[in-house]
This record gives structure tokens, sequence and C-alpha cells, in this order.
């Protein structure tokens, strides 16, 4: 009989990582794009679905959507634009429930909503340097869920504020558990990504891993879901803080080891939110949501 052994964290993390498989890729080579994960998720693309047919299945639903974005500090001025230009793209007819959290509630634009659609305001400090704001998001989404969320919509979408949308963002982009690829690694080796590569973190990922690299700028699924995923992000976050680290790309990088690990249902092609300082590739038949081109010496709290 086996005498089960006391496995020390090192072994047990090697041990997590033992299923090696060929990295996924996100296209076909030139303008083809792959839609399906190896775990048979569907990758969405412009042309992988019908919006009309989506949203016929959807609508009847009833259901509501909460998003969040975070307004802090100068990130303020990003704030109508993005309202204005999700009216009129983002979950369109939908029931949508905007959660802004910033430091200055004042601030906060009138923007003309469609009916059904709401803005609630959370007033959150501004912490001075811009990688806390960032990695402090993960807490303030547990939170509001824990607080409001939970009662109030079936799914949550969770954006960066510093974007435009362009084209329709839709209901195919629902399901339980969403992640992004990062536009600016849809094509490159998993060795070039930027997860955090020490041991030491709770964000480790070691060299000939990964599925894609996701952006911390958008992930999503049902509220339920998404919990999960904030409240492991942030209690990992918490636990490298104890051992002063901070992971490379912060709560990115948690989340990139979270989705390694607890596979999205779902995955979103990089026309859900491209960077508008990466010229359109062949690839992208569409822009959907883009982060707009800024001067990070002018926004950042610190560079
Ligand atoms: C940059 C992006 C950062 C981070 C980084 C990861 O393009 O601006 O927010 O995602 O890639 O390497
Ligand atoms: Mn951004």
């Amino acid at each position: 009989m086996h005498k089960p052994c006391a496995l020390s964290w090192q072994v047990m993390n090697i041990l997590s990582f033992r299923l090696l498989y060929k990295q996924p890729s996100a296209t076909r080579g030139g303008s083809d794009v792959m839609a399906v994960t190896p775990w048979l998720a569907p990758i969405i693309w412009e042309e992988t679905f019908n919006p009309e047919l989506v949203d016929a299945i959807y609508k009847p639903m009833n259901l509501t959507i909460a998003t969040t974005v975070f307004a802090v500090g100068k990130y303020i001025r990003f704030l109508g634009e993005f309202l204005e230009t999700a009216e009129k793209h983002f979950m369109v007819d939908f029931k949508v429930h905007y959660h802004i959290f910033t430091d200055q509630p004042q601030e906060v634009p009138a923007v003309n909503l469609a009916a059904g659609r709401k803005i609630f305001v959370h007033q959150v400090p501004k912490l001075d340097r811009w990688q806390d704001i960032s990695a402090s998001r993960m807490q303030m989404i547990q939170t509001i869920i824990e607080e409001q969320v939970h009662r109030e919509a079936d799914y949550i979408y969770c954006q960066d504020v510093d974007a435009k949308f362009h084209f329709r963002w839709g209901a195919e982009t629902l399901d339980r558990l969403v992640g992004q690829i990062h536009p600016w690694y849809y094509d490159l080796s998993r060795d070039q990504f930027t997860y955090e590569r020490r041991p030491e973190s709770t964000a480790y990922i070691p060299s000939g891993v990964g599925d894609f690299y996701y952006i911390g700028a958008m992930f999503g699924g049902t509220v339920e879901d998404v919990y999960r995923l904030v409240k492991k992000c942030h209690e990992n976050i918490e636990a490298d803080k104890a051992k002063g680290i901070e992971a490379a790309w912060q709560e990115e990088s948690h989340l990139n080891w979270y989705l390694l690990h607890n596979k999205p249902s779902k995955v979103l092609s990089p026309e859900y939110m491209w960077d508008d300082q990466r010229g359109k590739t062949e690839v992208m038949r569409v822009i959907r949501l883009s982060q707009i081109l800024k001067n990070y010496g002018e926004v950042r709290e610190n560079v």
C-alpha cells in the first residue's frame, strides 16, 4: 500500500506543472484564426459567430451585466469617452451596471444612459504608486461583489478605463470564466511571455508552460467565477507582499497564474482590448475596444 508522504511546496509546485503540452496558438498564421483552445473553449474572433443569432439567444434571458472601471488620479480624464463609447457599443440593449471606482466622485461626467443602464460610483483612496492602484483592483472588485454585485448582476466584466469602444462588444463574450489574449503576445512563443518568473512569487510560471498571455485590462465571467478569481488573486498578492515581492506585472501576473490553473471557458481575441500603440495587424478584422495612446509620464502617479 502507498503511504502518503508529506510533500514540500516546491515538490507540489513541480507536480502541478507536470502535464506538459504544446503551446496553444491563437492563429493559424497569416490572417487565419484559431477558434478553439486545446481544452475546447471557443476563441472569439469576428466572423466566428453570428451577432444577430447570439443576441436572439441572450436577450430573452433578461441578464444584468456589471462592469468595473477604475478612474483614479489622472485616469479620471478617460472616463467620459469610455462611457460615451460604451453606450454605443458595449452590450447594447442589455441591462448594464457600470461600477466606477474613483477618488474624485464629483468629477464623474454626466452621461446619457439608455434605459436599464445605471452608474454606481464607489469612492476609493488614491494610492501613491500606479502599481498599487492597479493591483488593488482585485481586492476592490472582491469587496463590491460581496457587498452589492452578487445580488444585482449575472455577469461581471472588469476593464481598464483608458480605452475607447469602436465596434460591437456584445453577448458573444458571455461565459463562465473569460480571459482575453493580450494584443502584444498573441503571436509570440510562451517563453517570451512576461509571466512572473521568480519561484518565490505565488504568480510563478516556469518556462515551457503557459497557454496564452492574458491581459490584465480585461477579464470577466459569471459573478461567482469572477469572485473566486479576484479572491484568489488578492490572497496571492497579499502573500507575495508579506514576502516583499511584487509580481512583474502586478495583478496581470496573478491573473495569468490563475487562468493557467483554472482554464477559461471562453477566450476573447485581442479585438476585445487592443492597444492603439500597435498598428492593426493582418489577423485583426475589427477593433472593438482599444487602449488609447497616452503619455505615461503625464497620467501615471509615478514613472
Ligand atoms: C504592455 C502593457 C502592460 C502589460 C505589459 C505586459 O504592452 O502596456 O500593461 O500588459 O504589456 O508585458
Ligand atoms: Mn490601461
